[in-house]
């Protein structure tokens, strides 16, 4: 099928207004890192790209479901072997929770092996007398507070690709290895548990184990845990000179970006006249966009025109997040608009990023009742306007932290500063984040076929 126009090239979004737009004070340093990164080889194939656009595909008629989650920034720090393992291992439990419940398949996608690129509400930062540009992801700049470490350094692009790789290799090791490894969250658990001593956490922590360990029972037989050895990795195309040098042709012509299986673009980004959705609209890769709360029907469906003019299932995903206030007046006018007009799409239900608030220490926390009710109203608003809700994506984190308030954690806006590592948006802890999903009591999707729960 042709995707691609013959008017797109992997460089055409330069012609666009770039908004979050990078800059370099050298070019020459730019382009000297461009090039490089053009002769390196791509991080992942294009047959893993299309295998995971076809279990999308699959997802959009109820048949699977997509958990994507990860951290909101990834770091260069986290490439070691602990942070890598405890990520993949969240992911896979928490994929083995969600398809108990809802009785389909998981496709697991980590927000992982490059998710490097910050968009910012505000570009510069002040602090005390001193403004510099804000933090941008480690790909563009360091999070360190100075004119030096906050200037955007075009040779982070080359690290970012490095680690990307490294990070990904020892997933697909990992994935090799043994079955009852990556099932293991004890540590994890215990860290979190010796964090803050809970009577009321404990007990769900005990239950989540016990819970793994019946399922790893379950999954005991070799051809079962095919479907666990797959992953995939996915992160925000924000950065379009890094994407552009990692879009590679395949023999029939296609452009592929191989950097990730499934790149998004975010919300601050996904104007139908943007370069960033300049830039989708040419890759056969499955693309996502963010979907919020400015987001009108006539725009939603321009963007749908564009980045699926085939209407190929699998290609488009709309990873809806409006807030728990804005839900209910923003999601059902936008499924009507792109349902009645026939456009294959995968519904995702991001409940993390509407619903961010300060705590009055001036923490940026997301209150679990929040994110459970946004969750919760998604899928009653999909039931009702007969669409299918086929992915949840999540901001979360195997590290023992504390950054979301709320849950049967009991987090207290107080206890915000005693744990927190994120370096952008708050995560959900794995104990909120198998909270949440063990809280789900609805079943995602109506027409959900029996099916067996991996595949
Ligand atoms: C994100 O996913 O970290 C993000 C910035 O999302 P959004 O574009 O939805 O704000
Ligand atoms: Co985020």
């Amino acid at each position: 099928m042709e995707l691609t126009k013959t008017d797109w090239r992997p460089d055409s979004w330069k012609q666009k207004p770039v908004s979050q737009q990078i800059n370099y004070g050298d070019e020459q340093a730019l382009n000297s890192v461009i090039g490089q990164l053009r002769q390196l080889p791509p991080l992942v194939s294009a047959t893993e790209v299309d295998n995971l656009k076809s279990q999308i595909a699959l997802a959009q008629q109820g048949k699977h479901f997509i958990l994507q989650g990860g951290d909101c920034a990834e770091s260069f720090a986290d490439c070691n072997a602990d942070s890598i393992s405890q990520k993949v291992r969240l992911l896979v439990n928490l994929s083995l929770l969600l398809s108990n419940k809802i009785d389909k398949p998981i496709s697991r996608i980590g927000r992982i092996a490059g998710q490097y690129a910050k968009p910012r509400s505000q570009l510069m930062e002040t602090k005390l007398d001193e403004t510099f540009h804000s933090y941008r992801g480690d790909l563009v700049n360091s999070i360190h507070f100075s004119e030096s470490a906050r200037t955007p350094d075009p040779e982070r692009m080359l690290q970012g690709y490095s680690y990307a790789s490294l990070t990904l290799n020892y997933i697909r090791s990992m994935l090799e290895s043994d079955l009852d490894q990556l099932l293991q969250l004890d540590k994890e658990t215990q860290a979190l548990a010796q964090l803050k001593q809970s009577a009321k956490l404990h007990q769900s922590l005990c239950q989540f184990q016990q819970m793994a360990q019946l399922f790893q029972r379950f999954y005991g037989s070799k051809a079962m845990n095919k479907g666990l050895m797959e992953f995939f990795t996915s992160h925000e195309a924000l950065h379009l000179h890094y994407e552009e040098a990692l879009t590679r042709q395949d023999k029939d012509g296609n452009w592929y970006n191989l950097s990730t299986h499934f790149p998004w673009v975010g919300m601050r980004t996904a104007n139908p006249d943007s370069a960033h959705i300049e830039y989708l609209r040419g890759i056969a890769n499955p693309v996502a966009i963010k979907v919020g709360p400015q987001m009108q029907p006539q725009q939603l469906l321009a963007l749908c025109k564009l980045l699926n003019p085939n209407n190929e299932a699998g290609r488009l995903t709309l990873i809806h997040r409006f807030g728990h206030q804005q839900i209910a007046r923003k999601l059902p006018a936008l499924i009507q608009a792109v349902e009645s007009a026939n456009h294959k799409v995968l519904w995702c239900c991001d409940p993390m990023h509407g619903n961010g608030q300060l705590a009055a220490n001036g923490i940026k926390t997301r209150d679990f009742q929040h994110i459970q009710s946004e969750l919760e109203q998604a899928i009653a608003i999909h039931q009702n306007s007969d669409s299918i809700l086929g992915g949840l994506h999540l901001e979360m984190t195997a590290e023992a932290v504390m950054e979301c308030v709320g849950s049967s954690y009991q987090i207290s806006a107080q206890e915000l500063n005693k744990s927190y590592t994120s370096l952008v948006d708050p995560r959900l802890n794995i104990s909120q984040a198998f909270e949440l999903i063990d809280n789900l009591d609805i079943s995602i999707q109506k027409t959900s076929p029996k099916s067996q729960l991996i595949p």
